[in-house]
């Protein structure tokens, strides 16, 4: 499969390099595929920023924000959160963390996370990581992962599972007809999913070199320029 790696640059129709985006890596497999585990080593090793939507939905839920309660009865209910406030957490986070390699984990969970994160970023993922794994070792990790999780039950589980199948699937579906899936066997033992992990990363990464400080300061406020035009263009985000 033909993977497109450089999302940092476009060109004009003379060939010249017009503009910096940022680079958008977005992580999916279903509950407890290890998106977060092969995470924390792909940033070690490759430099990118990751943000778990599902992590930045649980600090919301225990700010005591307005939207706490609403968050709190979607996840225990196993169901997707409206996107705008998802994209709105995901796109602080970007903004604040000085990085321009992003690691999208758990977004977009269906085709409204999907096209929200689009319209109010303008950014469209360099490829999408897919955590392949059967449903019942899913199960079984999510029983034994023990970070005390309130969604971490059997009955929650088996909501998240079907939302996964219904919601997420197709949204799984839709980057691999347009050539920017990267499927892994995640139902292997950690150190070996991060191998192939690694040769993702590794065959991108000569392209998706880092930029050097002044750039990616330089990218970072075009973004935040960027993101509030597209706001003012298609008004996705409320409460701005
Ligand atoms: P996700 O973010 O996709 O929900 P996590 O990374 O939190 O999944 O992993 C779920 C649980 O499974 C954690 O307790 C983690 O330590 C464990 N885990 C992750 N990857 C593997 C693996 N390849 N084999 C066995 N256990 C794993
Ligand atoms: O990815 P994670 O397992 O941490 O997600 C936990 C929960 O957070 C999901 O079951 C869902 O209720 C919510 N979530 C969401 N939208 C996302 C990601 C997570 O509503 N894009
Ligand atoms: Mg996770």
């Amino acid at each position: 499969m033909e993977t497109v790696v450089d999302a940092s640059t476009s060109e004009e129709a003379n060939g010249s390099a017009v503009e910096k985006k940022p680079i958008v890596v977005f992580v999916l497999g279903g509950p407890g595929s290890g998106k977060g585990t092969q995470c924390a080593y792909i940033v070690e090793h490759f430099g990118f920023s990751h943000f778990s939507a599902g992590d930045l939905l649980r600090a919301e839920m225990n700010s005591g924000s307005e939207n706490g309660l609403m968050i709190r009865s979607m996840i225990n209910e196993g169901k997707i959160v409206p996107s705008e406030v998802t994209v709105n957490l995901l796109q602080q986070a970007m903004e604040e963390s000085g990085n321009d390699k992003f690691l999208i984990d758990g977004f977009p969970r269906n085709e409204e996370n999907r096209a929200a994160f689009e319209a109010v970023t303008g950014i469209e993922p360099a490829f999408v990581l897919f955590f392949d794994c059967p449903k019942e070792e899913m199960e079984r990790r999510i029983l034994n992962r023990n970070q005390g999780r309130e969604d971490d039950n059997i009955e929650t589980a088996r909501k998240r599972f079907k939302v996964f199948l219904e919601s997420s699937l197709p949204v799984v579906e839709y980057y691999e007809s347009i050539g920017k899936l990267q499927k892994i066997d995640a139902a292997r033992p950690i150190e070996e999913v991060f191998e192939s992990v690694k040769t993702v990363f590794a065959s991108i990464n000569e392209k998706v070199k880092p930029h050097g400080r002044a750039e990616k300061k330089f990218t970072l406020l075009k973004l935040q320029l960027k993101w509030k035009m597209n706001l003012l263009r298609n008004g996705v985000c409320k409460g701005y």
